[in-house]
């Protein structure tokens, strides 16, 4: 199997015995408390749950910086994304102390990790202007990633980590919810060789069930694991509960038994695009997987990516930087004249009335009016999920 990223084994950052837990909750009871932001919150969790492989805790300002700049950590290794614990905070700790961080997402006070503080360091606003517009490819604050990531503070806390648990991800998509550890294991369950990944942060219409069919076949794959973001998301996108839903509907009523996995990670969307399709394949290389589907706007917003901008820095990075492949999907839409769905580069005849197409917004404003969605770009069962989340609405 495709070994993780930088390392030969997973490092996950959970502590691995009840025991453990135990002696690391007592010993947090004298130490200080720090409340961490969702998006350090969601870091904390990709790096209990081996996501984050080899990473063992927030990055410094070397690292953040020299990541933002050459996408690498300051020992060269390739890593597209900041891993911060960044705050506003007045601060009662020292570097060298150990703090337990409380988690933003859950109520009472829970501890999420313990974090040995390495450094305490200021980013200047000319740093932290640079590090966002390297990862984000803007300052526009309309941008809901940069939004985020200037909200954050400008204090950076370094250090290595011991997660306690997986925040709220476990209790609420108990179904979904996997770690890469997991991940790993069932796909050598399988006696999967060959494995495609799809991330995604949408219910599953017909391009994002035939991308994967597609995926599939053309790199005779084993088997597709599907991978959904679990946490936090912009407002207007789908919440996970239903689009779990939906997803599943549509695997059980159109795949093949076995050929599926459905899982989910425990991350908030960054909307960073080419960097985070970068992010993507990391930790689909943690999992086990061979191929990442990377197609139109992959996690992108707005207008702030060009369509194919997150399949072109996969060419544009130092060709040892990850074993995992990525699967260049194009434009997919049902032909009305091939009455089935197909990629657009695959059908240089058709004009642009020859696809049924609809935008994110035509989808949302159909399903609110309680319409129905035309089959040709939504299953019925997929369409009838969604129609009942926006009339309860
Ligand atoms: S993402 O933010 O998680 O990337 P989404 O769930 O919409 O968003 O997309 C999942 C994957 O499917 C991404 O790789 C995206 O590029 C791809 N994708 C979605 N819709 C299409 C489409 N119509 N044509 C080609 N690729 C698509």
């Amino acid at each position: 199997m495709i070994k993780p990223h930088g390392s030969v084994e997973l490092m996950p950052k959970i502590v691995s015995t009840e025991e453990e837990k135990i002696a690391l909750l007592d010993a947090a009871r004298s130490m200080k408390k720090m409340k961490v932001n969702s998006a350090a919150a969601a870091n904390l969790v990709m790096l209990g749950a081996g996501y984050f492989t080899p990473l063992h805790g927030f990055m410094d300002k070397k690292d953040v910086i020299s990541v933002a700049n050459k996408m690498q950590l300051d020992n060269g290794l390739f890593w597209p994304t900041p891993v911060v614990n960044l705050t506003n905070q007045e601060l009662d700790f020292e570097e060298g102390e150990s703090v337990a961080l409380i988690d933003p997402n859950v109520e009472g006070q829970q501890i999420i990790a313990i974090q040995k503080i390495s450094k305490i360091e200021k980013l200047s606003a000319s740093e932290i202007d640079n590090i966002v517009d390297k990862v984000y490819g803007t300052k526009d604050q309309s941008h809901p990633g940069v939004k985020t990531f200037y909200e954050q503070g400008d204090l950076l806390i370094s250090g290595s980590v011991n997660v306690i648990n997986y925040s709220y991800f476990e209790k609420d998509f108990g179904e979904t919810f996997r770690t890469a550890m997991q991940i790993r294991s069932s796909i050598e369950a399988k006696g999967w060789k060959n494995v495609v990944a799809f991330q995604t942060r949408n219910p599953m219409h017909r391009a994002h069930e035939e991308l994967c069919r597609m995926a599939g076949e053309r790199v005779n794959a084993d088997g597709i694991l599907i991978h959904m973001l679990l946490g936090k998301l912009k407002p207007g996108d789908i919440p996970a509960d239903v689009r779990d839903t939906a997803i599943r509907t549509m695997v059980d009523h159109y795949f093949p038994k076995d050929y599926v996995m459905i899982t989910g990670y425990g991350f908030d969307m960054l909307y960073a695009g080419p960097r985070e399709a970068l992010l993507h394949a990391v930790f689909r290389q943690n999992c086990g997987c061979s191929y990442l589907i990377v197609g139109r706007d992959h996690a992108g917003v707005g207008d702030f990516y060009g369509a194919f901008d997150a399949q072109i820095i996969f060419d544009n990075i130092p060709e040892d930087s990850l074993e995992i492949k990525i699967f260049k999907a194009d434009h997919t839409a049902y032909s009305k004249k091939l009455n089935k769905v197909v990629m657009m580069r695959d059908v240089e005849d058709h004009t642009k009335d020859d696809f049924v197409i609809l935008s994110g917004t035509k989808v949302r404003e159909m399903l609110s009016k309680g319409e129905s969605l035309p089959k040709e770009f939504a299953r019925p069962e997929v369409a009838e999920v969604l129609m009942k989340h926006y009339m309860e609405e």
